[in-house]
């Protein structure tokens, strides 16, 4: 008896409903997608997430979800999208971590000559509060005419969208400073009470696209800063560093890239050197030194 049980571990269900066996599919596809390392202590998150899709698709358990997923009907109508929406995690705001901003402004665009156009990308933007932070402070340094551009770009095509759309709840915009608000936010009005809209010129600017920072084809361009924030903490060590050498080849030479304050790349890459907390710059290599 109890060996049979010890036999079938991966067909018991745990509290939440998911066999471990499902939990591996999952991990493993999310993986294999976009990444992202799920430990198995993620469990009830996966299943919480998933469990919309199961109603939605009128399907019994996680098994037949998975299965769906990987082997049936789901390989070729999109399903592996909605799950990677589902499972990734967009929490983020206008001004989150402000130190990169006034590193920004005084170590990178006070310094920069204003005849030249400027690129910056956001380069795990989700719904767009970090490019459009960054536009809003490029705007005050160049002015809202002038050549410069903000690209964000996400795996999860549910915050591209709302990227696009740029209306945002009040919490969201609780760090932007006053002056800045009153310039660049439209307070909506009705159905829209409580939420506020990014204006028309600073939009203008900014462009949102689809981009998987672990597969998606290189950029031609080059950038003069990219902001790569809170999003390393969900890769393997492995995936961080090829992520990091990705991005570090879009990066011009004597640029900036920045990753979250809590993921610091310890000399994982020797041409990035650190300047700052969580601030990076290009630097030339010359007999493996760095100048
Ligand atoms: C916590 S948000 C960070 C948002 C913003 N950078 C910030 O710091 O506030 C992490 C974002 O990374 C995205 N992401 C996860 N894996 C990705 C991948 N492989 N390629 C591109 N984006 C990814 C998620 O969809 C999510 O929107």
């Amino acid at each position: 008896m109890q060996t049979q049980t010890l036999k079938h571990t991966d067909e018991i269900q745990g509290y939440d409903g998911m066999s471990n066996r499902a939990l591996k599919g999952f991990q493993t596809l999310i993986f294999k997608v976009s990444g992202i390392t799920m430990s198995d202590a993620k469990k009830s998150l996966i299943a919480g997430r998933l469990t919309k899709r199961l109603r939605a698709l009128n399907l019994n358990s996680y098994d037949e979800y998975l299965h769906y997923l990987t082997k049936g009907e789901g390989t070729h109508s999109g399903e592996v999208e909605n799950f990677t929406n589902l499972l990734t995690t967009n929490e983020t705001y206008f001004y989150r971590e402000p130190q990169h901003f006034a590193f920004l402004k005084k170590e990178i665009l006070y310094k920069h000559n204003s005849d030249q156009a400027i690129r910056i990308w956001s380069a795990a933007s989700s719904s767009g509060e970090e490019a459009y932070t960054l536009a809003m402070v490029l705007a005050e340094e160049f002015g809202a005419n002038a050549n410069w551009m903000v690209m964000g770009t996400d795996i999860s095509t549910s915050m591209i969208k709302a990227a696009q759309q740029a209306i945002y709840s009040e919490q969201r915009v609780r760090m932007v400073p006053d002056d800045i608000r009153y310039k660049y936010l439209l307070k909506g009005t009705g159905e829209y009470n409580g939420y506020v809209s990014v204006v028309p010129e600073i939009k203008k600017h900014v462009h949102f696209e689809h981009y998987n920072l672990v597969e998606s084809t290189l950029k031609t361009e080059l950038f003069d800063v990219i902001f790569c924030r809170n999003v390393l903490i969900y890769f393997n060590q492995q995936t961080k560093k090829k992520v990091m050498e990705r991005l570090c080849r879009q990066l011009k030479q004597g640029s900036y890239l920045m990753t979250g304050h809590s993921e610091s790349l310890h000399g994982m890459l020797p041409e990035l050197k650190s300047v700052s907390p969580s601030v990076y710059l290009k630097a030339n290599q010359t007999n493996g030194l760095i100048s």
